[in-house]
């Protein structure tokens, strides 16, 4: 017989900033099943930047492993995830272990959990490129991820394609992605960031962000060869671009950008900041994973500085455009958004449906998990 009121302690992972933006809806939905104990196992694989979301959001990891170093190894990264995550398992030994994505934290804290035959759910399962390097080591953690898992949280009916296409034993559910539930959390909190002083009320501006392993190098120089031919061509221009904390990254950018009056460099902004940000941009170019899915929820034009997308829904749907990082194909499309006003106005027009969801993706999560612990000793 079973017992339905039987208490379940659920372990949450993550350990950089996008893992805990779309994370932090998921432990808030589990925390509304009665019979669920809900912990959050930080790595700490980011510092400053996985601060930030949990201080905004007003949550508090019950472990940090804080394992980040500058300049730090994916084998570091790795080994100390796994044997920090399965010490943790060890000692609090979890129902069902919840990971995000596609970090090295993803992939070392659901084999740590395997490790110790602890049920595991992804969230944000079944993204792919196709390409095992791009995005690089991500495409290959959450294939190996997704291998593991016995809950795939797909975030669209694409990524559940590509998982029944490899043969997935998983139990699928299609949720959208939570990371919509928290943008619409964080857009009814947003404000001109005070740091933003020097920046003219209504002057256009692009939003840039960059960090991909795969850019560092002659990449990120030609990203930032367009950025300022841009910005020769279109002296009305600002630019807004807050530095990922990575060295090699805020390296090359400052050498680019930082003379440039009306560039605005700054630290990684604060998650309604950075909503606030993105609201207000003519534009946005990024490499970023999240930045794809929510500039398709907010109608708003992306330049995705990649060669590859496993967010294909994106680009489907009119807001992204697929430009790589190839100086000339970057600043053609960026001119054509600033020359041609229908250009920017058609996407808007064709985006009129939301291919990442509605915001309930934390909900749907915990009902599929409600509903298993129910039926399930
Ligand atoms: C990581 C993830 C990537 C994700 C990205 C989100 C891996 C291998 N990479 O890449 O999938 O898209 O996070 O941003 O899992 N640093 C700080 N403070 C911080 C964060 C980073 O100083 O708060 C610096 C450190 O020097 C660190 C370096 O950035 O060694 C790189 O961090 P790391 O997590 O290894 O790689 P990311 O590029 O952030
Ligand atoms: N973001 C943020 N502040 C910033 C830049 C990005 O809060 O200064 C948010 C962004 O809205 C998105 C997430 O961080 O939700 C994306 O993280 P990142 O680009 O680091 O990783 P990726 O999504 O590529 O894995």
């Amino acid at each position: 017989m079973l017992d339905a009121t039987k208490r379940r302690k659920i372990v949450c992972v993550f350990g950089t900033r996008p893992e805990a933006i779309k994370m932090v809806p998921v432990v808030m939905a589990l925390r509304e099943v009665e019979n669920f104990d809900v912990e959050i196992l930080a790595t700490g694989q980011h510092l400053e930047m996985l601060d930030q979301p949990l201080q905004y959001f007003k949550l508090t990891a019950d472990l940090n492993l804080h394992i980040m170093k500058q300049a730090q190894s994916l084998d570091y990264i790795t080994s100390s995830v796994l044997t920090g995550a399965g010490e943790y398992f060890d000692k609090v030994k979890p129902d069902a272990v919840l990971v995000h994505g596609d970090t090295t934290t993803t992939f070392a804290a659901s084999l740590a959990a395997f490790y110790r035959k602890i049920k595991i759910g992804h969230v944000e399962a079944g993204l792919r490129s196709g390409n095992m390097y791009l995005p690089y080591p991500e495409e290959m953690n959450r294939v190996l991820c997704d291998r593991i898992v016995n809950w795939a949280f797909a975030p669209t009916e694409s990524a559940k394609e590509n998982l029944v296409a490899e043969g997935s034993k998983a139990e699928i559910t299609v949720t959208g992605n939570t990371v919509i539930d928290a943008l619409y959390y964080a857009v009814d909190h947003t404000s001109k960031p005070e740091i933003f002083a020097k920046l003219p009320d209504g002057a256009p501006f692009v939003l840039v962000t960059a960090h991909r392993r795969e850019s560092w190098g002659e990449p990120l120089e030609n990203i930032c060869s367009a950025l300022t031919e841009l910005l020769d061509r279109h002296p009305e221009l600002w630019m807004v671009v807050p530095m990922h904390k990575n060295p090699a990254v805020r390296e090359v950018i400052r050498k680019h950008l930082e003379k440039r009056p009306q560039v605005i460099l700054c630290d990684p902004l604060n998650y309604p900041d950075f909503v606030w940000t993105m609201n207000a941009a003519k534009f946005l170019m990024s490499d970023s994973g999240g930045v794809q899915e929510e500039t398709s929820a907010i109608r708003k034009p992306l330049l995705i500085l990649r060669d590859v997308t496993e967010r294909p829904e994106a680009v489907e749907h009119g807001s992204g455009i697929l430009v790589g990082v190839d100086r000339e194909r970057i600043l053609l499309n960026a001119l054509r958004i600033m020359e041609d006003c229908s250009f920017a106005e058609a996407i808007r027009k064709k985006c009129d449906d939301q291919p990442f969801g509605d915001g309930t993706a934390s909900k749907k999560i915990a009902k599929s998990l409600e509903e298993y612990f129910r039926t399930h000793e």
